[in-house]
């Protein structure tokens, strides 16, 4: 398609839409009472109008029924959770059983570790990529250090080559290699948060397999974003986030994967608590702990009801509209965006940089954008003028169009005062 820079057309884009009506579905913030013109849906969604409902019905039931909410509230809370399987499964490519919702993300991380990260010997070492998002470089270190390792010795960090932008599956591929029988886990962002690469997850999980190691991705930027096959490359497992693409609200409750492998299985390690147990058998209060047959079996407490209950609303959406629709927007908005970029960068004669692949197959919706020459002051002009993104130092704007509520126009009128606001800092 050839792109124009001008209202007209990104008009027309809009026009063509077949996900415009959900954009009506969320709230908008506004700045100078318009609404914004929102970026970072890669770090908290927009709140989906239809949240509320599903909140509130939880406390009125909470309000008229007390502890028989369990059982009789419209929406029973004690398999509350078991709604999230069958769309969720949709989303990160699984089987329902694959799948559940419990507590957050980095604490999810950490027991799936305790499951899948099982040093012996030799064989300690995990491979992560250079400057992962610092909650699992926290995470991973503290697990090489529980087992007794020193995480300088078993913390195998892929680097990106001097002067690239973005890595490169071959060196993943050759570090693994290398690796080989000290391999332990591949434990990767599936989505980088900081420059929005996608990796190639099935190849570098066939390649991790090959080895004898597990494989497990931290999927915050990646679920629902990006297209995911969990269950058929292979993956060990994975967990993400719900409140970045996903709109379930601030800290809200992570999602976790387990491949059907380890299923039903007694003789697995994990921590386990009583949600875990066996559905059927849980109120018999017995001693001897039966796994349920799914991935909640990796459940410890009872779940949090309320908070769960924007997830819930917000899944509709995705049932709705379906990954496929998603991701074919998804991938016309981010361009016509890197389009648009393109175009004020010749204008205003900047020299922007997009460090995001322009690889459709290694991108998602990110694009983040090292402004040469351009210090936070406009950061801090984009957010008075309504455009709501984030800054990362040095000098770089993450940009991610959600496609359920952002529109083609967002991206022309973002270029326009993009525009202004490095023209009047020259003058
Ligand atoms: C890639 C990645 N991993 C982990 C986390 C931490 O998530 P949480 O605070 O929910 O544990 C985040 C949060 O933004 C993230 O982006």
């Amino acid at each position: 398609m050839q792109f124009q820079n001008t209202l007209a057309f990104a008009r027309e884009l809009d026009q063509q839409d077949e996900l415009k009506k959900y954009r009506s579905e969320f709230h908008f913030p506004k700045v100078n009472n318009k609404d914004v013109i929102y970026f970072t849906g890669n770090s908290l969604g927009l709140q989906p109008k239809r949240a509320q409902k599903y909140v509130d019905d939880i406390m009125k039931d909470w309000k008229d029924l007390a502890v028989e909410g369990h059982f009789y509230a419209e929406k029973p809370w004690w398999d509350y959770h078991e709604r999230f399987a069958k769309p969720l499964s949709k989303i990160v490519g699984a089987k329902p059983e694959e799948v559940t919702v419990m507590n957050t993300l980095t604490v999810n991380l950490h027991f799936l570790m305790v499951s899948f990260y099982r040093p012996e010997g030799n064989r300690f070492k995990i491979i992560c990529e250079e400057k992962a998002f610092p909650s699992d470089q926290y995470m991973l270190a503290s697990q090489v250090k529980f087992h007794g390792y020193d995480p300088k010795e078993a913390l195998v960090e892929i680097k990106k080559r001097e002067g690239e932008s973005f890595w490169r599956t071959e060196d993943i591929l050759k570090i693994i290699e290398e690796t080989g029988d000290e391999l332990a886990l591949v434990m990767m962002g599936g989505v980088n948060y900081y420059n929005g690469q996608v990796f190639d997850m099935e190849t570098i999980t066939k390649a991790a397999k090959k080895q004898g190691a597990h494989v497990g991705w931290d999927l915050a930027h990646g679920a629902g974003n990006a297209e995911l096959k969990l269950h058929d490359w292979g993956v060990d497992f994975a967990a993400w986030c719900s409140y970045k693409y996903m709109n379930s609200g601030p800290g809200n409750v992570s999602g976790i994967f387990v491949h059907e492998q380890y299923l039903n299985r007694n003789d697995f390690p994990r921590f386990e608590g009583w949600w875990g147990h066996h559905k059927e058998r849980r109120f018999l209060m017995e001693p001897e702990f039966v796994p349920q047959p799914n991935a909640e079996a990796w459940h410890v407490s009872n779940a949090a009801v309320i908070a769960m209950a924007p997830y819930l609303a917000s899944l509709e959406i995705f049932e709705e509209v379906g990954m496929e629709k998603l991701i074919q927007k998804r991938n016309l908005i981010t361009s016509y965006l890197e389009f648009v970029l393109h175009e004020i960068d010749k204008e205003v004669d900047s020299t922007f940089e997009i460090i995001t692949p322009s690889n459709p197959k290694e991108r998602a919706s990110q694009l983040s954008v090292l402004l040469h020459g351009e210090g936070r002051a406009l950061f801090d002009y984009l957010m008075e003028s309504g455009v709501i993104t984030d800054w990362r130092e040095p000098n770089v704007i993450r940009l991610a169009p959600v496609p359920l509520y952002t529109s083609y126009e967002d991206m022309y009128h973002f270029g326009q005062i993009l525009k202004k606001g490095i023209l009047n800092k020259k003058k």
